[in-house]
């Protein structure tokens, strides 16, 4: 048998549905990763519902669980690093802390490290972190592999607006230029010229020649709102990079048209569920707004467990 592929996954948990490690390990373990998971915040649900309960873990506690795997000879088996949704400035510079001393680890031993940061900062034109944490993103990301943000993570790490294929063509540009960032996948743009489409995009740094391999998918918009998408997306992109050979060019290319491929299958799996859901759950008359939209967004949790056939 080979080595275990292990991964250090650094993200939110929720004790029931899907988001952060809870979205991410499943997918991992289901293809070949011994996944160890440490949360950054512990919550009932995710924070689409409007309500939740549970606690954040400051930058120390963080800190903390991670000096437990460097005692005990722990942190140092883990080739991969997944980092995504960390609360508060401290938080995401102690995660930068993290990635430098196992990537020190690892090199001691004369082994790598490939690091894929989601920077989790905002959405759809809303940041929902503070501007500490935009400056301390800003530093850390400059010693990842690959980086996963959406548009409006992009729009904020340049300063540009992407609102057309040259935009975002300049923009995953400087996301190279400015953080020497090799790989950027901008999961997820909307553009005006494509309004029932999300974009996906990426890019590979390719020192020396003046024109880096870049490429874009067109994927049609399903209905609804989803979450965790974004961090399965993150976790499937590490698995098929380190399965495909990371050649100059190409290869990220053919990774993300899996990982999308694969995110497709799981929202029709999840629209079918949801359909099913929605149609069998009880029709009180007198339900408000609020539990209506309470019951749909239950509803569009993903169907993870049920997917397994085309996370494989
Ligand atoms: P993050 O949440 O990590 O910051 P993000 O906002 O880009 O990133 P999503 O918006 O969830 O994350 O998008 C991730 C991927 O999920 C997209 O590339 C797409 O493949 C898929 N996806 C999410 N929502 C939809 C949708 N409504 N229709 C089709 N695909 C979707
Ligand atoms: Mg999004
Ligand atoms: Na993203
Ligand atoms: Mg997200």
């Amino acid at each position: 048998d080979e080595v275990p592929k292990r991964i250090l996954s650094i993200q939110s948990a929720v004790v029931s549905g899907y988001a952060g490690n809870r979205a991410s390990t499943f997918p991992l373990q289901l293809l070949g990763y011994d996944v160890s998971a440490l949360n950054t915040v512990h919550f009932s649900n995710h924070t689409g519902y409007g309500s939740f309960r549970g606690f954040r873990l400051t930058a120390e506690q963080i800190l903390e669980q991670y000096e437990g795997l460097e005692e005990n000879g722990l942190s140092c088996r883990h080739g991969y690093l997944l980092t995504g949704y960390v609360p508060g400035e401290e938080g995401v510079m102690a995660v930068g802390q993290i990635a430098e001393r196992l990537r020190n680890e690892r090199k001691r031993m004369g082994e790598g490290l490939m690091w894929v940061c989601d920077p989790v900062m905002g959405d759809q034109g809303r940041l929902y972190v503070s501007q500490g944490c935009v400056e301390a993103y800003k530093d850390i990301i400059r010693s990842a592999d690959v980086i996963t943000p959406n548009q409006f993570e992009a729009e904020t790490l340049t300063g540009l607006t992407i609102t057309s294929l040259p935009t975002l063509r300049t923009a995953m540009t400087a996301l190279h230029e400015a953080y020497g960032v090799k790989h950027v996948v901008i999961t997820s743009i909307q553009l005006p010229s494509h309004p029932d489409s999300l974009i996906c995009a990426g890019s590979t740094q390719t020192p020396g020649k003046h024109m880096h391999a870049q490429f874009w998918y067109q994927v049609p918009k399903q209905p609804g709102f989803y979450s965790g998408t974004g961090d399965v997306f993150a976790a499937l992109l590490l698995a098929h990079l380190d399965a495909g050979s990371l050649a100059e060019g190409g290869a990220l290319q053919i990774v993300v048209r899996k990982v999308l491929s694969t995110l497709s299958s799981i929202l029709s799996r999840t629209r079918k569920g949801m359909e099913e859901e929605l149609q069998t759950s009880s029709t009180d008359l007198d339900r408000n707004e609020k539990e209506e939209k309470v019951r749909v967004i239950r509803a569009a949790e993903l169907r993870l467990v049920q997917s397994q056939e085309a996370i494989l």
